[in-house]
């Protein structure tokens, strides 16, 4: 007989500007954001709670996982004109990613500041 996990974890890269590296552990169906702020991962502040408020759940996401995600809405767009540090064409709003089984593995860059 085979026991299935109920929520099998992924896991998720993150990497910091001076090359430091953190891996998150997480089950799918939460934000990237409150996975991380559970876990303890220094680099997303998200002060706002994931309302969408504060830009200070900031990263960038790789290729192909990047692709895996859908586009941001024009909210996340707009505040990320908020955030601290430089936008790239890979940024989003950690609270706007939902984590699923296909990200897995996926890895994240974190910005030299969220304030
Ligand atoms: Fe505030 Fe994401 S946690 S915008």
């Amino acid at each position: 007989m085979t026991f299935l996990e109920p929520h099998p974890m992924i896991s998720i890269r993150l990497i910091a500007t001076d090359g430091s590296e953190q891996t998150l552990r997480a089950i799918p169906g939460q934000s990237l954001m409150k996975a991380a702020v559970d876990a303890n991962i220094t680099g997303i502040e998200a002060d706002c709670g994931g309302t969408l408020t504060c830009a200070t759940c900031h990263v960038m996401i790789e290729a192909p996982w990047a692709e895996q995600l859908p586009p941001p809405s024009r909210d996340e767009t707009d505040m990320l004109d908020f955030a601290a540090s430089p936008v790239q064409p890979s940024s989003r709003l950690s609270c706007q990613v939902v984590l699923k089984p296909e990200l897995d593995g996926m890895v994240v860059h974190l910005p030299a500041s969220q304030h």
